[in-house]
């Protein structure tokens, strides 16, 4: 989706925030290795229309203090543009706090509402410019302090190579489809990130080791990915799952569900953002549409979708 709908003048209209899935090196990316991540079509979207103040209409579902959280994320976003008088509401379209980026989602469509807002004769690459910055700092009221990756590649919306801030776009000559689904419910993703760094600060060497592994893995997931060579992407996934593993970031229902992914014929399959108690898992598959019936007929909640490559 475009930044802005057509049919809106920057005084009102629709800023959308991509959801995402990190293909290879969640965690790892937080300590400098790369990540791979794409978006997805579900995500977030802004209306935005003028108003007497500048104010967040939050949507349905949130607990006090995640509504807490997102007015104050969405303040200080609006202090960098001078609080232009607007009217945010948010419309999500994407399962949320489940590892596909739903605040880097809200946090992008709430930047780039604000940034039309404030700056209405600009043109849309220039918006995109003044969003990223506040969508980092939304990000770090959510997160504390996000490697970047889900922000930078929800503004994308493209297949991305993200290292230490920088964004590199992928390209596949192969179909790169995959099935996403849920398997059970996670902590946060700051307290993840949070319990990690307390065991990674106990026993540094240890995982330096772990780190570094996945960093190889991410390096030969790029090749493989360029090379369109699918199967060896699929075995590469299945080493970082057992990666992400050694790092005790899996779960009962992340396990089962991964191993349920490949038994219904996933080439490779994986937790993918911050993992923990539950969360989102992704298969790679040729043809997910077959697999993705399946697991919805065991009351499994999945979806399809291609981050990058032809498409028939
Ligand atoms: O919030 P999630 O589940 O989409 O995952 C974020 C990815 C991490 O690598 C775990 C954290 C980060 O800041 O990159």
């Amino acid at each position: 989706m475009s930044l802005v709908d057509p049919a809106s003048s920057a005084h009102s209209g629709v800023a959308f925030g991509a959801g995402k899935v990190i293909l290879f090196g969640e965690h790892a990316v937080v300590y400098g290795y790369p990540a791979i991540a794409g978006a997805l079509p579900l995500g977030v979207q802004a209306h935005f229309e003028r108003a007497e103040r500048c104010q967040l209409l939050a949507p349905q579902g949130l607990n006090e203090k995640q509504l807490a959280l997102l007015q104050q994320a969405f303040g200080k976003a609006a202090e960098v543009v001078g609080l232009p008088k607007v009217c945010v509401r948010l419309e999500a379209r994407l399962p949320m706090g489940a590892g596909l980026g739903s605040s880097a989602a809200v946090s992008v469509a709430c930047a780039k509402a604000l940034a039309m807002a404030a700056f209405p004769g600009e043109e849309g690459g220039a918006w995109l410019e003044r969003a990223a910055p506040m969508a980092l700092c939304m990000e770090r009221v959510f997160h504390g302090n996000p490697s970047g990756v889900d922000h930078s590649t929800s503004l994308r919306e493209t297949l991305l190579w993200f290292c230490k801030g920088q964004a590199e776009k992928l390209s596949s000559p192969a179909p790169l489809k995959l099935l996403v689904a849920m398997a059970g419910k996670r902590s946060s993703t700051k307290s993840t990130v949070e319990k990690l760094r307390e065991r990674q600060e106990k026993w540094p060497k240890h995982h330096a080791r772990l780190f570094e592994e996945i960093g190889r893995c991410t390096e030969e997931a790029r090749g493989a990915i360029e090379a369109g060579d699918l199967a060896l992407l699929g075995e590469l996934m299945n080493v970082n799952q057992g990666l992400l593993s050694a790092l005790q970031l899996d779960s009962e229902n992340l396990t089962r569900g991964v191993h349920r992914l490949r038994t219904a014929g996933a080439l490779g399959a994986k937790l993918t953002g911050a993992g923990g108690d539950g969360g989102a898992i992704i298969g790679l598959f040729e043809n997910p549409e077959a697999a993705e019936k399946v697991l919805r007929a065991e009351g499994i909640e999945c979806f399809a979708c291609q981050l990058a490559g032809p498409r028939s």
